[in-house]
């Protein structure tokens, strides 16, 4: 040790260049992943006693979303299809908050129940459930104040069609969230300020579209990459946010989208063919380490648009790190954006309702209480992703926390 030590001061850090390479290397990083994470949402307001649903926030930026909203007092309901890894993330959501709480002597309840997170069943692979899923919710409560649009999926096979028999990623990301946002609308305009935050992607830059199959039900499909048909499908959503914002412009209804970035530590890339292989993602970590967003950074965007009240008047416009960007051409176009619209509600018309009749879920609900309950169906994918999601959940929650910052 004390030789160590001699060796420490007599060191002349002057005599070689390499400490000088090492400091400008680390600050060179550290600005690099500083400017990368991009802007934190910029005030901490409240929403007390609001009413949030966010779709797929079991995992990743949802559940980040739905953390900081309960955080800030919102009551939560997270629409997940796996109802397991939902009702996880709803229980760790309220402990972690909780244990943030000051405790006093004279108060003994559990600071996680101050908390209101709750998990519900949606897949929204399926217009029925997607159905249940809003009338339930409108039976019961009298409002819907916030709906982040956030569940999506990527690299899934484009060969295979959903039961209702559209592309997968069309359907996941657009169109099911398309159908649960106008079924919602009734109860989003009974708020004081309704907000829908749609995630989109940087990806909608890239997405080819036909002026006369916006929606892309034709022929084109078919020739469609999984990463083709993600970008179009994230280019829908632009598309359809900023026509719903002309049709809502009379309301007190809001609805934007944003990107998250490029955002690592969630499970966005599983079906991935290149990040399914560990010798990748290990060679690749670094990098993405430097050059991607954790998701908490990723979750910020639509974290304000959730809550600030400087964007009471805000419609119809794309985020990018908290702040309105530009979009790509197509993403600008009113007719496209008019005739994907009128192009998705006809579609979905003629497979099934855009309203939900609230009065006969209610009845529903009075004669079997337990249905609010439902579980998600186990399907072969449900099951085998279940081990997956809780132990991958647990680290990937324990990791990334270690590098972000305390919640407000
Ligand atoms: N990560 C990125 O780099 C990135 C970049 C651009 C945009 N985005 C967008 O950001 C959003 C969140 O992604 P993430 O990175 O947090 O990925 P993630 O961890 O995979 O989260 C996606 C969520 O969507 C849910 N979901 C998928 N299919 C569903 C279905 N049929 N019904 C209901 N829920 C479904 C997933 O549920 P399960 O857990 O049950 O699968 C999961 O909770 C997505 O819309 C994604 O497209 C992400």
């Amino acid at each position: 040790m004390e030789r160590l030590l001699t060796m420490f001061e007599e060191a002349d850090p002057f005599s070689t260049w390499w400490p000088t390479i090492a400091a400008l290397a680390v600050g060179l990083v550290i600005t690099v992943r500083t400017i990368m994470s991009g802007q934190r949402c910029p005030n901490d307001n409240q929403i007390k006693e609001q009413i949030v649903v966010v779709t797929g926030g079991n995992s990743g930026i949802g559940y980040e979303i739905a953390q900081a909203l309960a955080g800030r007092g919102g009551r939560i309901i997270l629409a997940c299809r796996n109802m397991k890894a939902a009702e996880r993330a709803a229980a760790v959501i309220k402990r972690e908050l909780g244990c943030r709480t000051p405790c006093y002597p004279d108060d003994d309840t559990n600071p996680a129940d101050r908390y209101f997170v709750e998990a519900r069943y949606l897949d929204l692979n399926s217009f029925r459930s997607v159905h249940h899923f809003a009338g339930q919710l409108m039976a019961e409560f009298d409002r819907v104040d916030v709906l982040v649009n956030n569940a999506g999926l990527v690299f899934a096979n484009t060969q295979l069609a959903t039961p209702d028999g559209f592309e997968q990623h069309s359907q996941v990301n657009y169109l099911a969230p398309f159908l649960l946002t106008q079924l919602l609308l009734p109860h989003l305009k009974r708020s004081e300020q309704g907000r829908i935050v749609f995630v989109s992607a940087h990806a909608h830059q890239s997405a080819k579209i036909d002026f006369d199959d916006p929606l892309n039900v034709g022929t084109w499909a078919v020739k469609f990459h999984a990463r083709d048909a993600f970008a179009h499908s994230k280019l829908a959503v632009l598309l359809a946010t900023r026509w719903l914002a002309r049709e809502l412009k009379d309301t007190s209804v809001t609805v934007n989208c944003c990107t998250p970035g490029l955002v690592r530590g969630t499970r966005h890339f599983r079906n991935s063919p290149l990040m399914s292989s560990i010798c990748v993602r290990v060679v690749t970590f670094p990098w993405m380490w430097i050059f991607m967003k954790n998701p908490y950074e990723g979750a910020q965007c639509a974290i304000r648009l959730a809550t600030d009240p400087q964007l009471k008047q805000v419609t119809g416009e794309y985020f990018n790190d908290c702040e309105i960007a530009a979009s790509s051409e197509p993403g600008q176009d009113k007719e496209l954006a008019k005739k994907l619209y009128m192009q998705t509600i006809k579609t979905l018309e003629s497979v099934t309702k855009l309203t939900v009749d609230r009065e006969a879920y209610a009845v529903k609900l009075e004669q079997e209480p337990e249905l609010r309950l439902e579980t998600a169906p186990e399907t072969e994918t449900n099951q085998a992703e279940d081990m997956d999601t809780e132990t991958e959940m647990e680290t990937e929650m324990e990791m990334e926390r270690e590098e972000q910052q305390p919640l407000e």
